[in-house]
């Protein structure tokens, strides 16, 4: 991969031929465009671009990575700027290809039940415009609002309702994609079924932006669940709350969410949107959705939930029945993470495990940071092993937090991978944690990645400095 000085300043001349491949309204070098397009919402890592373009079409798109790849300039593909991993940091500087302005939702094609969009769509915009036509696109990141569909492509986004409908990828049926030489390429389409050569479209779903820019999309939809309900139920430990979870799964239920959050991360929330949560003194809460469209169905299955939760010592069953009480359940949750990230410098993991391992994680981590003396908050999706571990900062002092940081971290990842998991479950790797890749995958099976994303990128222009741990300078 080329080292920062392999790639080229942007020159006046280069600005006029992006100008005229994007459209002049579509490119900026102001310093508020360079300071905006600088972070996203991981940690507070700031990379200044030289250059933010904005094209509408896919051949915009296609010229931009030509003139880069002839230039040698570093581009670094942006959605909505939510991720939690860094994989929109232009850690070279370069261009930013924001593909935001690529936001149209081009068919919603009832018949084969699939949408056709461009990568800007905003998550919510998506599943509000298909539920208007009895129709469900089903994966739901925190930040719905605001992320948009090629960022969710490009980290393979979950969200609380995975645990019974999957994540992005399963949702994902074709692609039109730009390779970093500027070619426009296509794979797969409105196909529920595909067995033709290599699935190059989930090769580059999580590809985090290194492989290609993706500027068309075929999603599956389901038709929308008539009826759901949402229990809040407060446990005393947070092995309890943990040990219901597989509970609730082997007797047959499957949820549409499954959620955990540990005390802390509760009443900072709750503290963060100024509101009352009943039971916010427990030692943890599961937040369990059911749907379907059979009202009899889902009622016999949450008084199914209700009692496994209290065998397994829940103090009590909140039920949220109305639309307006679940959505304020649902705003409480996806809160958590700003809520905490308000609180303190801190770093946010995404570990992931087999389901029934989520007891030995949950306590694994709580005894390391112990040993380590840091602070974590922790949820997350529980019924996908999918746990979300805030490590807080809050008064160490700077020299403590370094010392401590990265050593707790890692043996997090290594109990994680211990029991049978990895080190990202929806967050991706990205810049902040490509240092830790190497618990998850031999040098080999790097190795292997770096032969894909050489095939791809033989310049590494696209998103460079991501995903892969970087290689100590070589001895001469
Ligand atoms: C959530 C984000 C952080 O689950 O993934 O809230
Ligand atoms: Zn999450």
């Amino acid at each position: 991969m080329p080292a920062k000085e392999q790639f080229s300043p942007v020159t006046e001349a280069a600005l006029t031929s992006l100008r005229a491949a994007v459209g002049a309204a579509n490119l900026r070098t102001d310093s508020e465009a360079q300071e905006l397009y600088a972070s996203d919402e991981t940690e507070d890592f700031v990379f200044t671009p030289e250059v933010v373009v904005f094209p509408t079409t896919t051949e915009a798109v296609s010229r931009v990575m030509q003139i880069a790849w002839r230039h040698n300039f570093p581009v670094t593909p942006r959605a909505g700027g939510t991720g939690l991993s860094g994989g929109a940091l232009p850690l070279h500087g370069g261009i930013v290809l924001s593909i935001e302005r690529l936001n149209r939702i081009l068919e919603i094609d009832t018949k084969n039940l699939m949408a056709v969009v461009e990568p800007g769509v905003i998550t919510q915009e998506l599943q509000e415009a298909v539920e208007k036509v009895g129709l469900y696109y089903p994966p739901d990141p925190a930040s719905r609002g605001s992320c948009r569909l090629g960022g969710n492509l490009a980290e393979s986004a979950g969200g609380p309702h995975a645990v019974k409908y999957g994540v992005t990828k399963d949702y994902v049926m074709g692609i039109e994609a730009v390779l970093p030489d500027g070619t426009i390429v296509h794979h797969g389409g409105k196909l529920l079924k595909n067995a033709t050569g290599y699935n190059l479209t989930q090769l580059v779903i999580g590809s985090e932006g290194t492989l290609a820019v993706i500027t068309k999309i075929f999603l599956k939809l389901l038709s929308l669940p008539t009826h759901r309900t949402t229990l809040f139920v407060p446990f005393p430990s947070l092995e309890s709350a943990a040990a219901t979870v597989p509970a609730i799964m082997n007797a047959g239920i499957t949820p549409a969410a499954l959620e955990f959050m540990e005390r802390d991360a509760i009443q900072i929330t709750e503290k963060h949107l100024g509101i009352r949560i009943p039971n916010s003194d427990a030692a943890a809460h599961l937040l369990i959705e059911l749907d379907g469209d059979e009202e009899s169905l889902i009622q016999r299955s949450a008084e199914r939930v209700c009692e496994i939760a209290l065998q397994q010592g829940a103090s009590d069953v909140l039920l949220a029945e109305s639309s307006a009480k679940q959505e304020e359940l649902w705003n409480m949750r996806r809160a958590a993470g700003e809520a905490v990230k308000s609180l303190s410098v801190y770093k946010e993991e995404d570990t992931v495990v087999p389901r029934n391992n989520i007891v030995p994680l949950i306590v694994g981590v709580k005894e390391i940071a112990k040993r380590h003396g840091i602070t974590t908050v922790c949820y997350g999706h529980a019924g996908d092993g999918n746990l979300h571990v805030n490590i807080l900062k809050m008064n160490m002092t700077e020299k403590r937090w370094q010392e401590s940081l990265d050593p707790a971290i890692r043996e997090i990842f290594e109990l994680t991978v211990a029991l049978g998991g990895t080190i990202s479950g929806e967050h991706g790797i990205g810049y902040s944690q490509k240092g830790y890749l190497c618990i998850a995958y031999s040098q080999d099976e790097i190795e292997l990645m770096r032969r894909i994303k050489h095939a791809f990128d033989p310049k590494g222009i696209l998103n460079p400095g991501k995903i892969f741990p970087d290689k100590p300078p070589e001895s001469s």
